[in-house]
């Protein structure tokens, strides 16, 4: 139930998927005049609007926060219009109509990044999902396209490039010291898509040419000095349209194609048709300012939103409750792109383990939701892992039952159904079913059931027996048996192989498997490669799990048993106060003299799950039983594996930075030792930390180093700190490491260090990413954030309480760890939920932070 007594005068109200209604109005042509200045932009809109089917409805168009300087209806001006809860309510008469409003928007006022705003010097936009009514009137939903022509002018020496959708069509000087500029888009396209930005940017230029011959422009705007940290987006970029060619057959579809990246920006990237707009964390990198994660991200976000141009902008969305329909896909995508780029077996460790931080703590809390939604209040907080990362889980799963083969079928034809116009989450598999031949009705419930999926697997006698539950979830309380895709394999002790792999669908709450006969128990790996997004419980042995390390033929079986067995000892440990490390101790040690492994995936294998995933396992978070057992068994492998450490320290020593997989493999590696050594004596590791810090060529080794000193009390700590920050202080996307580096420390003076970072002058509210680093850091310290005596928690809530008027999106986004408070002791539930009540309680709360603190309370 909401608490009423505490919500905002009126209560927001919530939007239904079952309500979709087709718009009454459509606007195939719009065109746009802004005249650009930071403190007070004109813009003016024609729309020509058609009538949607037989009604005597009146045009409405969605407004935030503007008021209307004029309107006029076929060129006459009109006072016939209300304005009713910010929309803009305009008596039509006849089929269609030519509707033109004039407003004045601020940019430099625009302290929630949404609509225009200006971000260091620039003019730029970003209206996903909702942001375009804060800029003109206009039915901002998805299912209404429209072609864009839209001029701009502004000062010629603060604005001298002026970037929109599509491609140029005019340009020229202005009295004044003005300019202007036009640009038309032959594509239709929601409003969400809409993108311009202004201002002193410099590109990095090139060309790429498509498989039928077109030569496309691309260019990618920065600030002059950033242009050289440009090249691996460009590389990725180029690399990207040949893959989708490849992959997919699909060919970029216009003659230019342009990235601006900047500064303050809520999410990652924006896919606007043509302009695409970046988070600067996901364009700039070079070796010294960017580690390999960085590197990777870099590529990885490049290639999403340049994908989205098929999957979101050519077929995009009919409602906001078909957002996986265009996400989900889209990063399916671009995590088969960045495997082919380098280990698909790294990769797809990676992406399980983002999908176990982010998303299973999701699927599990008072946030639950399905990857298509069937309600929300505000759409920005459904920008989740359930819908990205769970929705990409579930595109993996269709191509794993559907073989690639008929998956492509598939695709092929969802993109030629339904080029041109907003689709449905159904539309696409329908097309997966009527491509394949197959009937994906129970796979449907994945798209509508919430929650993680729990399999027991157990072998009994000559018997494989599966069993599966879904949990109960906010508003779901009768679950179906979903179809569950299992790669499995059996593997034989004696001889260490297996008979092949099979592909079990598992379509019912309980399946028994006959085993073949004779040759003894078999050990079993399942959910081989993580076939699907769901827990495993088996029955396996210690020795089995051992086994399973030492010889499983699929890298993330292998990967899979290792974590296991680390956590049977851990949560052994953490709620018996020890254990015994010898299977560990020996698995991690055969690993490590494994001369047959990528060094990149020895790094990943033998690193101890994170305290956070450790918890939950448990039944109730113990934060600072976890970090005990967690750091005994580090210092036990750390002493019991000396030699070995010190040895993959060495080996993997490079004279000169490369960026090739085999180094990246080798630094990571590298780094995992050097966390080791640290961990085994303090006083050697730190010297030899500091040593690494201060030689290091490139930001993986540094920012490893850094984080290692920063973790501990060696006494070069304040020196690494010091200089970090002194290098880098003009730096900003550095500088948030470094904030970073010390929110996650497990120090105990970490949470006052996190109080007085927050005074320090390079803290600021207006910066996402800056307040990304400290408290979004700080809440996924699980032993400080959880601190007994409530301070993580008030921390976090101060941040939260004083952002939300600034940026209410990005405030909503710090939420969710405060509602996790059922999964920790009485004394910390109450004052968990203390911090969810003063949060509701505050005056003047946005919708966004209120429905993720009333769902979160309820
Ligand atoms: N659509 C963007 C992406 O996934 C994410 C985004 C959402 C960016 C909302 C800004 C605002 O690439
Ligand atoms: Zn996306």
């Amino acid at each position: 139930m909401l608490d009423t007594q505490n919500a905002p005068a009126a209560v927001p109200a919530l939007i239904r998927r079952e309500e979709y209604r087709p718009p009454d109005w459509l606007v195939p042509e719009i065109a746009l005049d802004f005249d650009l200045d930071a403190a007070r932009t004109r813009v003016t809109a024609r729309l020509m609007v058609t009538r949607n089917g037989v009604h005597d409805r009146p045009l409405r168009l969605d407004g935030d926060g503007l008021t209307p300087r004029a309107v006029r209806v076929n060129g006459v001006a009109t006072t016939d219009w209300t304005l009713e809860a910010g929309v803009l309510v305009l008596p039509i008469n006849g089929a269609t109509a030519e509707v033109e409003t004039e407003v004045e928007i601020a940019p430099e006022t625009n302290t929630q990044l949404m609509g225009l705003y200006a971000s260091g010097g620039l003019l730029c936009t970003q209206c996903e999902a909702e942001g375009f009514r804060r800029i003109t009137f206009f039915p901002d939903r998805p299912d209404v396209l429209s072609r864009y022509r839209v001029k701009m002018a502004a000062d010629k020496t603060l604005y001298p490039v002026l970037l929109g959708n599509g491609d140029l069509t005019g340009s020229g000087d202005l009295s004044g010291g003005r300019h202007w500029a036009e640009w038309t888009d032959p594509f239709p396209k929601p409003s969400y898509l809409f993108a311009l930005v202004a201002g002193q940017l410099f590109a990095n230029r090139d060309t790429f040419t498509t498989k039928s011959g077109k030569l496309v422009d691309l260019a990618i705007w920065v600030a002059e000095a950033d242009l050289p940290k440009t090249h691996h987006a460009m590389d990725a970029l180029k690399a990207s349209m040949k893959w989708d060619e490849d992959v997919y057959g699909r060919e970029y579809d216009l003659g230019q194609f342009n990235i601006v990246a900047v500064a303050d920006f809520n999410f990652g990237a924006m896919e606007n048709k043509s302009l695409n707009i970046f988070n600067s964390r996901y364009i700039l990198a070079d070796p010294d300012t960017a580690t390999d994660m960085d590197y990777d991200a870099v590529a990885g976000v490049v290639a999403h939103e340049y994908f989205h141009n098929w999957s979101g902008n050519r077929v995009t969305c009919r409602d906001w409750f078909q957002l996986s329909l265009k996400e989900g896909f889209t990063v399916f995508r671009d995590q088969c792109f960045s495997a082919d780029q380098g280990s698909a077996a790294v990769k797809r460790i990676e992406d399980v383990r983002v999908l176990r931080a982010a998303q299973f703590p999701e699927d599990a809390g008072p946030l639950a939701h399905p990857i298509r939604p069937d309600s929300y209040i505000e759409i920005s907080n459904f920008y989740t892992a359930t819908i990205y990362n769970k929705g990409a889980e579930i595109i993996r799963m269709l191509h794993t039952i559907l073989g690639a083969e008929d998956f492509r079928k598939g695709c092929d034809l969802y993109f030629d159904r339904h080029d041109g116009t907003a689709a449905t989450c159904e539309d696409f598999v329908r097309a997966m079913e009527n491509a394949s031949g197959r009937d994906l009705a129970q796979f449907r419930l994945w798209y509508g059931q919430a929650g993680t999926p729990r399999i027991t697997a157990k072998i009994s006698g000559e018997t494989l027996i599966l069993e599966q539950t879904l949990p109960e979830t906010p508003g779901q309380t009768d679950k179906q048996p979903m179809l569950i895709p299992l790669r499995l394999a059996l593997f034989d002790r004696a001889t260490g192989g297996h008979a092949g792999e099979q592909l079990v669908l598992l379509d019912k709450a309980r399946m028994e498997l006959p085993l073949p006969s004779g040759g003894g128990r078999p050990v079993l790996s399942i959910n081989r490669d993580f076939s699907a997004p769901i827990i495993v419980e088996t029955d396996r042995t210690a020795e089995d799990l051992a086994f399973l390390s030492a010889h499983d033929d699929d890298p993330f079986g292998r990967y899979e048993a290792m974590q296991q067995l680390m956590l049977d000892t851990l949560v052994g440990a953490a709620r018996d106060g020890a254990a015994d490390h010898t299977a560990v101790v020996t698995a991690v040690g055969q690993t490590l003299a494994n001369n047959a492994l990528d060094p990149a995936f020895i790094g990943e294998a033998v690193l101890l799950p994170s305290e956070a995933f450790i918890g939950d396992q448990m039944a109730q978070i113990d934060p600072e039983a976890i970090h005990r057992a967690r750091e005994a068994l580090r210092r036990d492998l750390a002493t019991r594996l000396a030699g070995q450490w010190e040895a993959a320290y060495h080996a993997h020593a490079a004279p000169r930075f490369h960026y090739t997989p085999e180094a990246k493999g080798a630094r990571r590696l590298r780094n995992v030792a050097l966390g080791y050594l640290a961990a085994a004596q303090a006083d050697h590791a730190g010297a030899l930390a500091f040593r690494q810090f201060e030689a290091a060529d490139n930001m993986t080794d540094r920012l490893a180093a850094l984080g290692t000193l920063a973790n501990g009390d060696a006494v070069e700590r304040p020196a690494a700190l010091q200089a970090f920050y002194a290098r880098y202080q003009d730096n900003p996307l550095v500088i948030d490491k470094w904030f970073s580096a010390q929110a996650l420390s497990s120090r105990a003076d970490t949470g006052a260090a996190v109080a007085a970072l927050r005074d320090h002058p390079d803290f600021t509210l207006h910066n996402p990413n800056r307040v990304r680093a400290l408290a979004g850091a700080f809440s996924m310290n699980q032993l400080h954030f959880h601190a007994a005596d409530g301070g993580g928690y008030r921390f976090l809530a101060d941040i939260l309480l004083a952002l939300d008027p600034i940026n209410p999106q990005t405030a909503a986004k710090l939420l969710p760890p405060l509602g996790r408070w059922r999964r920790v002791d009485p004394a910390r539930q109450a004052l968990m939920r203390a911090e969810l009540e003063r949060i509701l309680a505050a005056p003047g709360l946005s919708k966004d932070v209120f429905e993720q603190a009333s769902k979160s309370l309820a």
